[in-house]
């Protein structure tokens, strides 16, 4: 099972397989921003992915779209349109 973890702290969270990043990380009580509920509108769940890019799903068109209209940093994805295929290090500026 793919691992999360994380830069700030030593917690380690394990989910399932092509878990959504955003859901996880809910799940396990560490807050993500979000004012769409997940629906890719808002880009507010955007986290910082410092290690495994690679075992994240590839962008689907939302959030592609939505990184053209928005030009946020390469290694930032959206939370609630990611899903977790192998570990994983993020961090995000609120935590
Ligand atoms: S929660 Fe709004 S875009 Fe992800």
């Amino acid at each position: 099972m793919p691992k999360i973890f994380f830069v700030k702290n030593s917690n380690v969270i394990e989910v399932a397989q092509d878990a959504n990043l955003m859901e996880a990380l809910t799940e396990a009580e560490i807050p993500v921003a979000s004012s769409c509920g997940g629906n890719g509108v808002c880009t507010k769940c955007l986290v910082k992915v410092i290690e495994g890019r690679e075992n994240l799903s590839p962008e689907n068109d939302l959030e592609q779209d939505m990184r053209d209209i928005h030009g946020y940093e390469r290694n930032q994805r959206m939370s609630c349109q990611a899903h977790v295929c192998g570990d994983i290090k993020i961090d995000a500026d609120y935590w």
